[in-house]
């Protein structure tokens, strides 16, 4: 007559239901990627995403120790610069935005947080492709891991603790990896955007960026339907030296999170990013959904596919709420 098994026992009271949770989601798991733009005189907020701004460099910093005060693990940081040329000279110069903010956050946060930086030319670019361009105008691999080189001793030299490169250039992670060891930053990491795919939800980034693509990038990111070449590109970046693996979107590729969580041998991260936040905020402002339950739930979803570390926008907004 009765159920002989009853699993309802397990969630009875919020205490019954904290003693058996599985997935743990936690402040220090949440990286906080952020916008600094040159010309800025002051925060500029980015319309696709409420409550994400370009900063200005003051803003930046306030909004860094604030994040880290949260208890967020770290601090992925994106530069806009005020001029773009064909070779996104912006992300070389040590006087370009995006170095000297890291500059900022390194003399203000020193080593209390991970400072990580976007190892790639788009925001630099007037063509907005991730890599320089051939007489054709096409993406060239290796002249663009010239400039990746350039761009990570600069990084490096602003004192970022970790390189994000995000080009999906092949052999990136190896190039960088070769520059700052010559150049004796044996300790800066390199956490590789090692699957990242040509994604419609990047939109709003775009926005964030001023970016200046027309076209997509197809050629370098990888297709929506593969994740055997995603394993492939992991294992690339790990025989080059990636010291941490990043798959990018996060959502709707949960299950190629979870085949390189099961593979992989150091930490994984996964990137929730623009358009997955765009999402939830326009649905939450319609009242469509209860936006911080949503959020919580997200980001529960992206640990419990198996991702170590998050990058998320409402990264010191969660931590706060997890605290
Ligand atoms: C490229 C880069 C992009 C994002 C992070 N790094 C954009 C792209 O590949 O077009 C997207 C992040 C997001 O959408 O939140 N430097």
């Amino acid at each position: 007559m009765f159920p002989e098994h009853r699993p309802r026992r397990l969630r009875t009271t919020p205490a019954m239901r904290r003693l058996v949770s599985e997935t743990t989601l936690r402040p220090r798991q949440l990286i906080l990627p952020m916008f600094v733009a040159e010309a800025a005189d002051e925060p500029k907020p980015i319309a696709s995403m409420p409550g994400v701004v370009q900063h200005t460099r003051d803003s930046l910093r306030k909004a860094a120790v604030d994040a880290v005060r949260a208890g967020v693990g770290g601090l992925m940081l994106f530069g806009v610069p005020a001029t773009r040329d064909a070779i996104g000279s912006g992300g070389t110069d040590e006087n370009g935005i995006l170095n000297v903010a890291l500059r900022d956050l390194r003399a203000e946060l020193g080593d209390e947080t991970v400072l990580m930086a976007d190892t790639c030319l788009d925001e630099f670019t007037d063509h907005g492709h991730c890599g320089v361009l051939d007489a054709n105008g096409e993406v060239d691999n290796d002249a663009t891991l010239q400039r990746y080189a350039e761009m990570a001793l600069a990084q490096a030299d602003a004192g970022a603790h970790l390189l994000g490169p995000s080009g999906m250039m092949d052999g990136q992670v190896g190039a960088i990896r070769a520059a700052l060891d010559d150049a004796g930053h044996t300790g800066t990491g390199i956490l590789a955007y090692s699957a990242k795919f040509a994604s419609a939800f990047y939109g709003p980034f775009r926005e964030a960026v001023d970016s200046q693509l027309t076209g997509d990038r197809k050629t370098y990111q990888q297709d929506p339907g593969n994740v055997r070449e995603a394993l492939r590109e992991i294992e690339l970046d790990l025989a080059e030296g990636a010291d941490a693996i990043m798959i990018k979107p996060a959502l709707a590729y949960l299950d190629v999170v979870r085949a390189a969580a099961q593979m992989s041998p150091v930490p994984v991260a996964a990137y929730n990013i623009s358009g997955e936040y765009a999402m939830v905020e326009a649905a939450a402002a319609n009242g469509w959904l209860d936006r911080e339950r949503t959020i919580l739930e997200v980001l529960t979803s992206i640990r419990r596919a198996g991702a170590d570390m998050i990058l998320t926008y409402w990264a010191a907004e969660a931590a706060r709420l997890l605290d």
